[in-house]
């Protein structure tokens, strides 16, 4: 298999260095003659979308930005997709959990669940979930993730995020360990699943129990102070959700629990 990973960012790196036989490319996914022309060139089997637009340093840069941010986010997607269609190549989007808030009432959101349009934290969220929603109306797999992380230290690492912060909100969140996003989408893709996937690790996990673990596994003097979400003041709102993981069961892969997966990772993080 011929992987071709759009976006050199930080998941599309991860995905390069996780596959031996994947390329990546900067080609700018909005632009159909140079898409067309990079499949062409490259031939791949498998199209992953990891560009996207997703602010530096956060995403209240995309608050300012909004037409560059729904150019990456909306209109690349869709012509990333009818590229692929018309090469018959399978085409893998990175989609986002962010679009919801809460745990519905315990549940968790499934991949069934519409989100409030209405009350989307961000103009980052509007756009994954308008992709998302429009995409979900062709046969292309979408992989939802959630605050990624991994054990290298980097300033996109969710880990490296919260133990830089001087105060840290606590709230229960479903996670994406990245290793394992690699390992799911790579079974999805094999299967030639289509449709959405919510790929994070089984339950939910709060700030504090992480920085709890991090104090206990990867340095003893951390010092951290929380503080109420409410009084988190950002140009954007922020989303923090939990997320089903039954339908990717459902499919036999079974990623390990997220207290589980969080001390493995920072064992190694440390
Ligand atoms: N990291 C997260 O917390 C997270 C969580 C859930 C979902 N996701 C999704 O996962 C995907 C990858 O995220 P990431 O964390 O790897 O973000 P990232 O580090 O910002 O990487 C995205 C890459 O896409 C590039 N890009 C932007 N617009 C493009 C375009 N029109 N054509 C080609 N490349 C373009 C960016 O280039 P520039 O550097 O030049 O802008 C950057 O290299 C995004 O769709 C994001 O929404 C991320």
């Amino acid at each position: 298999m011929k992987y071709l990973i759009f976006g050199n960012g930080y998941i599309g790196n991860k995905f390069k260095n996780a596959f031996s036989d994947a390329e990546i490319t900067e080609t700018d996914i909005g632009n159909i003659d140079a898409v067309r022309l990079i499949l062409e060139e490259k031939k791949p089997d498998i199209v992953i979308n990891c560009a996207g637009r997703t602010g530096r340093p956060n995403i209240d840069w995309c608050e300012d930005h909004k037409e560059e941010t729904l150019y990456s986010n909306v209109t690349g997607p869709f012509i990333l997709a009818k590229a692929c269609f018309e090469k018959s190549v399978f085409m893998a989007h990175l989609g986002s959990g962010c679009i919801y808030q809460g745990d519905n009432n315990g549940n968790g959101f499934s991949e069934e669940d519409v989100p409030d349009i209405n009350s989307m934290p961000s103009f980052y969220s509007l756009t994954k979930f308008v992709s998302e929603y429009m995409l979900d109306k062709f046969p292309i797999l979408q992989v939802r993730l959630r605050m990624p992380l991994d054990s290298e230290k980097s300033n996109r690492n969710f880990i490296t995020k919260i133990t830089n912060y001087e105060k840290v909100i606590n709230e229960p969140n479903s996670m994406t360990v990245i290793d394992d996003l690699i390992i799911a989408t790579k079974k999805l893709i094999e299967k030639k699943k289509t449709g959405i996937y919510n790929v994070t690790n089984p339950g939910s996990i709060t700030h504090k129990e992480i920085l709890d673990m991090y104090k206990e596994l990867v340095d003893p003097d951390f010092k951290y102070q929380l503080i109420d979400a409410k009084s988190l003041k950002t140009k954007a709102g922020r989303s923090n959700c939990i997320l089903s993981t039954k339908k990717l069961e459902d499919e036999g892969i079974k990623l390990p629990e997220i207290h589980e997966a969080m001390r493995e990772v920072l064992k190694h993080y440390k």
